[in-house]
């Protein structure tokens, strides 16, 4: 297929262009690089051999989006695109609803005006809220507890409500758990603006030196070391899971809702001495206050992606550690673009 692949400098954009390409599939990025590197794209073409074509552009500007729908005909789209800190969200509400809802109804116009109907859109496990039971299956309720989440959610909203009034559309949401870790070559990875707010960049970024030592928010949660549990799942599997998507995209009958997650939870401590052993040595940390919003436990129940995607975690918390650690010895400033 030929796909579009929204914020594909990213995170996750980087690693699913990677399988993408690897799976044969022709594609074209666009980015606006605010919050990624151009040399993560120079990096998928020395993992690959292919370097995607690149558009820098925001999704807000629709001219730059129509010409390049008319430029490419493309089978499918992959939507990343988006704001994603949560804390930046509560204090600035305005620039996440503005850029993520208005930036997705720019794509889904252009979409349909040139006949593309194949969306893969990067949802969030933050739409479960707080969740009542754990492993969290798609029809668990949604909420959201900061206004990223509510973005996430009001997008899954949009895409629920289009597809129920036109049966041209196909949607699948991937709701991603805690995606963590680094390709194997350890050439692309997460490069996070400034402090890291999530855990596992927090970490490699102590174990580098950048950082003095890691807090741990909070060890009197009723869980069975009193640290959160999250489902930590290796990037890679992640990019294959859109893959995977991409593949059934077309049989898909309205807006299906997708957990990708190892169904697997584990502790804040225990992912800090599973990294202790891939690094060989201890990782400075403490136990600080709990941080507002955290939930206790959140893990994936993964099956629907396995009936519907034939997909399934391949990567445990060790490849994760040794990868994320990989990734960042060798590179201690990221892409040092900033
Ligand atoms: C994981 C655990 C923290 C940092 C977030 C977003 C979610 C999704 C994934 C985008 C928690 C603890 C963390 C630290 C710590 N992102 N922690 N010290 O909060 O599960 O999910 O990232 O879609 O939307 O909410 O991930 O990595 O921030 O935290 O103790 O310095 O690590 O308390 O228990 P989270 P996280």
């Amino acid at each position: 297929m030929k796909i579009l692949v929204t914020g594909g400098a990213g995170y996750i954009g980087s690693h699913t262009c990677v399988e993408a390409i690897k799976a044969d599939h022709e594609v074209v990025v666009l980015d606006n690089f605010s919050n990624s590197s151009g040399i993560a794209l120079d990096r998928i073409a020395e993992i690959t051999g292919v370097r995607p074509v690149v558009v820098e552009a925001d999704l807000l500007d629709t001219p730059v989006v129509e010409k390049l729908f008319k430029e490419h005909s493309f089978d499918a789209v992959i939507h990343f695109a988006g704001f994603k800190a949560v804390g930046e969200s509560v204090s600035e509400p305005w620039k996440y609803f503005h850029n993520n809802l208005v930036s997705t109804l720019v794509l889904l116009d252009v979409m349909r005006a040139n006949n593309v109907f194949n969306l893969v859109f990067s949802s969030s496990a933050t739409v479960y809220g707080d969740p009542e039971v754990v492993p969290i299956t798609e029809s668990a309720p949604l909420s959201a507890l900061n206004p990223y989440g509510r973005t996430k959610l009001w997008i899954e909203d949009m895409l629920r409500d289009i597809a129920a009034a036109d049966s041209r559309w196909h949607f699948i949401l991937l709701r991603y758990f805690n995606p963590a870790g680094a390709h194997e070559s350890g050439l692309i990875g997460e490069d996070p603006n400034g402090i890291p707010n999530n855990l596992m960049p927090y970490i490699t970024q102590v174990a580098i030196g950048k950082l003095k030592e890691l807090t741990v928010f909070g060890d009197d949660y009723p869980t069975r070391d009193g640290t959160c549990i999250r489902d930590y799942i290796h990037v890679s599997d992640l990019a294959e899971g859109h893959i995977s998507a991409l593949d059934v995209i077309e049989s898909v009958k309205g807006c299906i809702p997708i957990n990708l997650g190892t169904g697997e939870g584990y502790t804040v401590l225990e992912l800090v001495h599973a990294f202790e052993r891939a690094i060989g040595k201890p990782l400075p940390h403490k136990i600080g206050p709990r941080r507002p919003g955290d939930s206790a436990a959140t893990f994936a129940d993964p099956s629907l992606a396995l009936e519907l995607l034939g997909w399934k975690a391949k990567r445990g918390i060790d490849e994760i550690c040794n990868d994320a650690w990989n990734w960042q010895s060798k590179n201690p400033n990221g892409y040092q673009t900033r």
